[in-house]
């Protein structure tokens, strides 16, 4: 058949594109289009590679399974291949059908014949790994590499805290497979890490573009030390080379048999009989995504009987007895449309992506913030770029990148206006600090809103029906300048509002007399002092019992209560010399605000005070939350991460890398009988 030239230059086209972004995936762990770009791409190649024979080439990235090997590792060819697995493109329940009914119609089944049965599991979204124990000890770690040699990672695989480094019970030769990935916990951290390293003007740095990036990074580190700074974790899911041992004739049972030799298995495998129960698996799924504690793209249907695998056999490098079904990207692509500039309650100003609308992990968005001037510029976003957005969990979406080649010529770097885009005060950056402000303070309509619907709030006042849009229309009338003028508001006042009827005027008003009862904590944080929260406020309530003694603490003073530090205690005398601040609280006590006050707390005895505490893994009976909060009320720090400043590490099952530290860095370790008996003091 000849081939138009139109498809042979697509196709040369598509080669030199995907060429390009699998090096900048496997080799240089920089990706710059989201996956579910290049699997399009990937997917437009293959097709017309099918249509036109004559145009595949051996070097076509079609023929190869995964990534290229990095230099530097030394090389190590799998016994048994590391398979790739296909990918059903239908997203909805259909894939499910369509995989069963292959999967029946290759085994000869008719429709009356009896449901297969699957085993169905997380399709987890890291790097696939394969471990070789000898002895029960291991030996060996690859990456998959090309399927038939892969690199040798033993030295950072061994880092890993998850992954044991002896096992109990295994037969003579067990190559385990599996996926090392990144806890989005501990991926938000490191990029947190990054970020301040960045800032502290560390060169060759970068922040990672997804828990599984940064997961390949740090396994394919060739620095062993770089890598153990990098909290991996890991699941087994299948094996490769077996010698010895007992026989087994299921999957499940095979992966049941991981787990008793010590082998992390996910608990959210299940046995799933025929089409039916597999697309029940993946919508129940599809619901508990968002809240799983790391990054899965889709779930794998596995046909359970191993003799029924080995009659099913494989097409190319695929398996004909699995299948990945996947769940809607939380990586995609759209474009900046603008970058605006939004004045917050404290004047700090950040700029934001306003995207053209894009579905991506389950939600339209449409905006994302950029942080502050430096991270616009780390990132380079301008104004009609092309971006990869993320959003996945309930983490806000974000830009992680640009794709630099689809930048328009003469794009303009976006810099910080010198002047508060909302009340036109000078916008400053103080020495050290990320942020930039504007110096207009109340004078600053922005903030002045702001600081109405924060005291108004149903945390701090709770005014019922004193929402946003009443807020900016009162302001913008220039009726409510402070936040006692709210008290003296009158009927007449709020009738004269737009879209304002006599019943939701007398409503607001009820609200206001009603919202003049209320505690010390609720008024303290409904202040808007910076770095006040809550929990400040309800802390600094109890040490002083009431407000003249806050009023009037020195900063020597403020250290005195738990929690407060010298940044807080700074901004809190601060905010109390300022006469206004001060003529402001005068006035709302005048105006009928009122709450009961005490004697300075006489403080309990706080047997933990002091002390510096790191929860891991899962408790017997308390959750990490109830764990945290017993310890908190014993005057106990709660950290996140093990440090030579950690006086204990209490451990549960599925520690991870954090008592691996506790153990090296010789902290005391409890369990939870432990920390009961240490909270009884
Ligand atoms: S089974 C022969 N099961 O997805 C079947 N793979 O190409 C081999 N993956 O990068 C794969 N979770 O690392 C299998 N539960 C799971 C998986 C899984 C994630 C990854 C695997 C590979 C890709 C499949």
């Amino acid at each position: 058949m000849s081939i138009p030239a139109r498809d042979r230059e697509r196709a040369d086209a598509l080669r030199e594109l995907l060429h390009h972004h699998s090096h900048q995936y496997y080799v240089l762990d920089t990706p710059e289009i989201p996956d579910a770009e290049y699997d399009q791409l990937f997917r437009e190649l293959q097709a017309l590679e099918e249509k036109y024979p004559g145009l595949l080439a051996p070097d076509s990235p079609t023929q190869r399974v995964g990534g290229k090997t990095l230099e530097g590792f030394a090389k190590v060819r799998h016994k048994v291949p590391m398979l790739s697995i296909r990918t059903e493109t239908d997203i909805e329940a259909s894939g499910a059908r369509n995989f069963d009914a292959r999967v029946r119609r290759e085994l000869g089944l008719k429709d009356g014949d009896p449901a297969i049965e699957y085993v169905a599991e997380l399709k987890f979204d890291g790097l696939a790994i394969s471990l070789r124990y000898e002895g029960g000890v291991l030996v060996q770690a690859a990456t998959r590499g090309d399927g038939e040699v892969g690199e040798d990672v033993t030295q950072n695989i061994r880092t890993v805290g998850q992954i044991p480094l002896k096992l109990r019970g295994a037969p003579p030769v067990l190559e385990v497979r599996g996926e090392v990935y990144m806890r989005r916990d501990d991926f938000e951290r490191l990029n947190e890490l990054q970020r301040e390293k960045i800032a502290r003007g560390a060169k060759n740095e970068k922040t990672f573009v997804n828990p599984r990036n940064a997961a390949a990074g740090a396994v394919r580190q060739l620095d062993p030390g770089i890598a153990r700074q990098r909290p991996l974790s890991f699941y087994a899911y299948g094996w490769g080379e077996i010698e010895g041992g007992p026989a087994f004739e299921t999957h499940y049972e095979l992966l049941q048999a991981l787990g008793r030799w010590g082998l992390p298995v996910s608990d959210r495998t299940v046995l799933a009989m025929g089409a039916d129960e597999l697309i029940a698996y993946h919508q129940a799924v599809g619901r508990e995504r968002d809240g799983l504690p790391f990054d899965i793209d889709g779930v794998v249907y596995k046909v359970n009987s191993l003799a029924l695998q080995k009659q099913l056999g494989f097409v190319t490098r695929e398996p004909r007895w699995a299948v990945a079904h996947k769940f809607p990207a939380q990586e995609q692509l759209t474009t900046v449309e603008s970058i605006d500039v939004y004045v917050g309650r404290t004047g700090k100003l950040t700029p934001v992506a306003r995207l053209k609308p894009v579905f991506v992990g389950g939600v339209t968005v449409t905006n994302a913030t950029l942080h502050n001037e430096d991270e616009v510029h780390r990132k380079d976003v301008r104004v009609g770029d092309t971006v990869i957005v993320r959003r996945a969990g309930d983490v806000i979406p974000e830009v992680v990148a640009v794709v630099p080649d689809r930048r328009a010529a003469g794009a303009a770097v976006f810099h910080m206006p010198a002047t508060c885009p909302v009340c036109g005060s000078a916008a400053l950056r103080e020495e050290g600090e990320a942020d930039h402000r504007c110096t207009g303070g109340l004078f600053c309509s922005a903030q002045r809103k702001h600081a109405i619907l924060h005291f108004a709030q149903r945390r701090a006042l709770d005014i019922e029906g004193l929402g946003e849009k009443l807020v900016d229309q009162m302001v913008d009338a220039g009726v409510i300048r402070t936040l006692p003028d709210l008290y003296r508001l009158g009927l007449a006042n709020l009738v004269a509002l737009d879209r304002m009827g006599d019943k939701s005027a007398q409503n607001v008003l009820a609200a206001l007399e009603k919202s003049k009862a209320t505690t010390l904590p609720r008024f303290l944080y409904g202040l808007g002092i910076r770095h006040v929260g809550e929990s400040t406020a309800r802390d600094l309530a109890r040490h002083f019992g009431n407000l003249d003694g806050i009023l009037d603490a020195s900063v020597e003073q403020l250290l005195q209560v738990p929690d407060v530090g010298p940044v807080v205690a700074e901004s809190i005398h601060a905010f109390f010399r300022q006469p206004h601040n001060r003529e402001v609280i005068e006035q709302l006590r005048a105006c009928g605000l009122h709450w009961e006050e005490g004697e300075p707390a006489a403080r309990a005895p706080q047997p933990l005070s002091g002390k510096t505490v790191v929860l891991t893994g899962t408790l017997p009976t308390l959750s990490r939350d109830e764990a945290k909060e017993l310890l908190e009320a014993a005057g106990a720090k709660v950290a996140g991460s093990v440090s030579k400043k950690t006086d204990y590490v209490v451990a549960g099952a599925e520690a991870g890398s954090k008592l691996d530290k506790a153990r090296e860095l010789g902290v005391a370790i409890l369990d939870e009988d432990g920390l009961r008996q240490l909270l009884a003091g």
